[in-house]
């Protein structure tokens, strides 16, 4: 079940990506774990860095859990010029302090002087506390126009974010209080905010997850594309991220020239059960981030990271045709594989690309008269860890002209469809019983298939 190009711990529990960050030639990838189990507790940051955000390499474990604070999630920014006096380029942590002999969330800072390899806790701790039990996550950014740096942080149950600015990363100031807003259904947490270019500008997106109440159960994201005038957010619109049901507190990198996230791949309804050991817990590939004017208005666009081209090895392709009621079936025999399709479906009324195992599969299709791309894991193998896995996710989709693209990423557990380039997307877990021996093409009356390319 372990996935070959999406990250797990070596062993044991992992959930929120934490502090991911670029800095001399590596990326990194800190996380929420517990190094003692294979479910949640004594919670804190592991470590992984990367060159290419493909091959990982798992360090000691950055902030570890002391017997009085679990480091819960936070962001890392490297700070070029020194403005907090941790030294020129340190890269320091914020993160939130979650004390288990009390009700109660602070904000602290960490830092380090040598590429992350040790940690240095700020003698000053906590940066920020407003005397609550739940008060986390914080993500900083230095932002330009008012030449200091920005954290955003949740108020889980007030269904809130909260905006702080601070000249040096340790004296906060509160600038505003957004929200409740959008999908309020559970608690707020991990918020992300962030500046994207659109249309010869920019607009900015306030992420937001929420831990219950999710449009097919448990915990999602949703985002807010508006404008964040250095004090407020303003927001313009609100939509889910991903409309799978494995998305989960999605985090943007530091320090990269390209906008860049991932997130954890599960959902906190059945986290706890899903059947992998000794190791629970992967990250989403990394996905690059844009925005784009499409009939239902601007949308957050996802789109897996070019570098996962050198990953393609056998390649399987089959030449355009038409498909017309029978199916096209294309054996294959892996447990990792991209797959890229493009057609034309005409007037016909569906088209579904099926993934078949020895006892199960999954289906990614489309249903012309529901204007839907959906994926049905009801059958995908081990279904049964929890009565909420099972099940069929779908997104609204209207197809011009009507032309479907589908990009699919299926490595051992994990299935991400990426549509109409990364305008929709749906991230899900499977277990399947076998390698994936087929994959099969149906069609409810005639689509041109213009393009289908495999590689293992
Ligand atoms: C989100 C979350 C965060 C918290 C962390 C604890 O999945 O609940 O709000 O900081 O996980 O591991």
């Amino acid at each position: 079940m372990r996935p070959k190009y999406h990250f797990t711990a070596t062993q044991n529990w992992l959930n929120d990506p934490n502090g991911l960050c670029f800095l001399d030639g590596e990326y990194h990838l800190f996380f929420q774990h517990n190094p003692q189990g294979n479910t949640p507790g004594n919670i804190g940051w592991g470590h992984a860095v990367s060159a290419d955000l493909l091959h990982w390499t798992e360090l000691e474990m950055a902030l570890p859990f002391d017997g009085n604070v679990m480091a819960f999630s936070g962001s890392v920014v490297i700070d070029h010029d020194n403005s907090s006096g941790f030294g020129a380029n340190a890269m320091v942590a914020i993160y939130t302090a979650h004390h288990i002999q009390k009700p109660l969330q602070t904000q602290h800072l960490a830092y380090s002087n040598d590429r992350g390899r040790t940690w240095n806790q700020y003698a000053g701790n906590p940066v920020l506390d407003i005397q609550k039990a739940d008060f986390r996550d914080p993500k900083v950014f230095w932002h330009t126009p008012t030449q200091r740096w920005v954290m955003v942080l949740a108020l889980p149950d007030e269904r809130q974010v909260q905006f702080y600015g601070a000249s040096n990363l340790k004296n906060w100031t509160l600038l505003s209080t957004f929200g409740p807003a959008g999908q309020t259904g559970g608690i707020w947490e991990v918020p992300d905010l962030f500046e994207l270019p659109f249309e010869g500008t920019s607009k900015w997106v306030l992420k937001v997850d929420i831990g219950t109440g999710a449009q097919f159960g448990g915990s999602g994201g949703q985002c807010f594309v508006g404008h964040f005038d250095g004090l407020a957010f303003h927001a313009e619109n609100n939509a889910w991220l991903d409309y799978g049901k494995d998305f989960y507190a999605a985090l943007s990198f530091s320090n990269t020239e390209r906008p860049i996230w991932l997130a954890w791949m599960n959902n906190w309804q059945y986290a706890q059960a899903t059947p992998t050991t000794p190791w629970r817990g992967c990250m989403s590939l990394p996905r690059v981030l844009g925005l784009r004017r499409n009939s239902t208005g601007i949308v957050l666009t996802q789109n897996p990271i070019a570098e996962l081209e050198q990953l393609r090895q056998k390649t399987h392709e089959v030449s355009p045709s038409r498909l017309e009621q029978h199916s096209l079936c294309l054996p294959l025999g892996a447990d990792y594989f991209e797959l890229w399709l493009e057609c034309d479906l005409g007037a016909a009324q569906s088209l579904c690309v099926r993934l078949e195992g020895k006892n199960g599969l999954s289906e990614i299709g489309y249903d012309s008269l529901r204007q839907e791309l959906y994926l049905d894991r009801r059958q995908s193998g081990q279904v049964t860890f929890h009565s909420e896995f099972a099940g069929r996710h779908f997104a609204q989709l209207e197809l011009v002209e009507p032309k479907l693209r589908l990009r699919l990423f299926f490595d051992a557990c994990t299935l991400e469809v990426f549509a109409q380039d990364g305008e929709v997307v749906l991230s899900d877990l499977i277990f399947p019983d076998s390698k994936i021996e087929a994959i099969v093409l149906q069609s409810t009356g005639v689509v041109q298939l213009e393009k289908l390319m495999v590689w293992t």
